[in-house]
């Protein structure tokens, strides 16, 4: 089973470029722009990454990010990401990024993009995984600085496939973003969000997001089987749910696998990611095999989850064939 998944030629929706960013990685970024960072070692920086919940996950995804500095940062952040996945087999990536982040910080949003785009050329060319960049709204942050950072993407357009929204979700609902998301979607991006495993208010920002906001998939999203009618409108409008194992039991209790099982036979299209792999301790090859150990999943429903991802890409009609 080990080889069948290392094996299957595999695409990765959920995938936040700075959770990517590993430790021995984050030494050598501190390194080079002259920075201190709080651990003596790698070992002491991993023992750190105990978190039980989304938010303390996230206080150490954003400090961790801080030795990100330059346009070669990102470029070497995304690239090692690249490598990691050809190494899977992933041969489709939607990479979100979370521009905020970092120009919160005074990191120039072109450095940031530039750095990633120029990275993705560059794996396309050499390793063969074609990529593209999602950009990610930060939700505990005001709509106004999300519809400035969206009017700063613009003419970077062609690079962006579409916006997504992530942090931290208590009190931050899908609507406080609606003219942020229908400016978006104007302007030709395709729209995701996450909606976390459990939530405060997990169903009414699912609802939000799908009926309110009209987005075309939902990023987790597992707990849409508390409301059946949110179901059938998934099912009805093909949209895909990305899910993430292995980060489901760092910010709940499990990974959640019952509920992917119910959700794989009503037929909806569940997808299996990573989400920020440096910190939750597993790639997309691990997460199927973490999910095919608590399921007994069959070769044939392995390969129907890789299916499902392909199927929601954001890639034109033929490229998508291609990979099918
Ligand atoms: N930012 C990075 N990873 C995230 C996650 N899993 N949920 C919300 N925001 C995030
Ligand atoms: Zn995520």
């Amino acid at each position: 089973m080990k080889d069948f998944i290392a094996g299957l030629p595999k695409c990765e929706l959920h995938l936040h470029i700075e959770g990517t960013l590993e430790p021995e990685l984050k030494f050598e970024l501190a390194g080079r722009n002259g920075l201190e960072l709080p651990y003596s070692s790698v070992e002491e920086m991993r023992a750190a990454y105990a978190f039980d919940s989304l938010p303390s996950f996230l206080k150490v995804y954003y400090e961790g990010m801080q030795v990100l500095r330059t346009e070669p940062d990102f470029y070497d952040l995304a690239m090692a990401y690249l490598r990691k996945a050809a190494e899977q087999n992933v041969r489709y990536a939607e990479i979100f990024f979370d521009p905020q982040a970092h120009t919160s910080r005074g990191v120039p949003f072109d450095v940031v993009i530039r750095g990633l785009r120029r990275a993705l050329m560059d794996a396309e060319a050499r390793l063969g995984v074609r990529a593209q960049l999602i950009m990610c709204f930060l939700r505990d942050f005001q709509a106004e600085y999300a519809m400035a950072t969206l009017l700063e993407s613009l003419p970077y357009k062609e690079w962006i496939a579409g916006v997504g929204l992530d942090s931290d979700e208590k009190g931050n609902p899908p609507v406080k973003f609606a003219a942020v998301y229908e400016r978006a979607r104007q302007e030709g991006y395709l729209l995701t969000m996450h909606c976390d495993v459990d939530q405060e208010n997990s169903i009414e920002h699912i609802r939000q997001a799908v009926e309110d906001i009209g987005v075309n998939r939902v990023d987790h999203g597992v707990n849409i089987l508390e409301d059946q009618r949110l179901v059938e409108v998934v099912l009805e409008r093909g949209m895909g749910l990305t899910c993430c194992p292995i980060s489901n039991g760092y910010v709940t209790d499990s990974m959640k696998s019952e509920a992917i099982r119910k959700l794989m036979d009503l037929g909806v299209r569940v997808t299996i990611n990573s989400d920020d792999p440096a910190y939750f301790a597993g790639y997309v090859g691990e997460n199927l095999e973490a999910l095919q150990g608590a399921l007994q999943l069959t070769h044939e429903e392995l390969a129907q989850l890789e299916r499902n991802a392909f199927e929601i890409t954001w890639l034109p009609r033929h490229l998508k064939d291609a990979y099918l």
